[in-house]
């Protein structure tokens, strides 16, 4: 196993650990979360936990939900999430983040937001002292806006890309059936003021800009050839 592997498996663990039972659960989406669902999943397997139920981001937290056995349950039926787990592309000082690497930011927006407790998880690269420094920030889009988005955001100073699918001829498309613009900006020094500019823009669904939503990061770091956690 890779050492980011391992940084990654052992952050799920320990995410997967703060789980109690009888609480709703947002399952998000991504390789380091995917540990998380993995170990929530052997917890309840083993009677550690009980009467656990998930709400996930995407198709990929529903699969792996369902492989790991954990009952799924639904925004309409459940009446509050207690605790969201979620990886990310950047987190800054401030704990605010970029995600949507996954292009799965606008259900996760939605599931995180609404916990009482949000968890990010996250190896030791996602760290930055500024977002925007190491990765381009994700904007999803209905596919018959994409030209007049890409425009508005040219004009606003970044420079749009259509993400472009792998495995797949023509561009990525999410679980809602729509496009994603992966955004280069010089410098986000306002990142509160960008989520909402960026929202506002007809065609636009939801950026990847995460402001005000963690209430606790955790990160996995590799100290004396061993992955470590610290919490932040
Ligand atoms: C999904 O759209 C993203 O927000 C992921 O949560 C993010 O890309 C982190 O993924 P990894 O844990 O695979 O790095």
């Amino acid at each position: 196993m890779s050492t980011a592997a391992a940084m990654k498996q052992e952050v799920g663990k320990v995410a997967a650990q703060r789980v109690k039972s009888g609480s709703i659960v947002g399952l998000g989406t991504g390789s380091t979360t995917a540990y998380a669902i993995e170990y929530i999943g052997e917890r309840l397997k083993n009677g550690e936990l009980k009467d656990i139920k998930g709400i996930p981001t995407s198709f990929q937290a529903s699969v792996l939900a369902k492989k790991f056995g954990i009952p799924l349950t639904s925004l309409d039926e459940a009446d509050r999430i207690d605790l969201a787990i979620d990886g990310a592309d950047e987190v800054d000082p401030n704990k605010n983040l970029i995600k949507g690497g996954g292009a799965a930011h606008t259900r996760e927006k939605i599931v995180d937001s609404l916990a009482n407790e949000f968890i990010v998880v996250v190896d030791s690269s996602k760290m930055v002292d500024k977002l925007g420094s190491t990765f381009l920030l994700p904007v999803e889009v209905l596919p018959m806006a994409m030209t007049p988005v890409m425009r508005a955001i040219a004009n606003l100073g970044g420079e749009p890309e259509l993400r472009m699918g792998v495995k797949k001829a023509g561009p990525v498309i999410t679980d809602q059936g729509n496009f994603v613009i992966d955004v280069k900006f010089a410098s986000i020094d306002n990142p509160a003021e960008l989520e909402k500019t960026l929202n506002n823009i007809p065609g636009v669904l939801e950026n990847g800009l995460f402001v005000g939503v963690t209430d606790v990061v955790l990160i996995g770091e590799v100290k004396d050839d061993k992955p470590m956690v610290r919490e932040m």
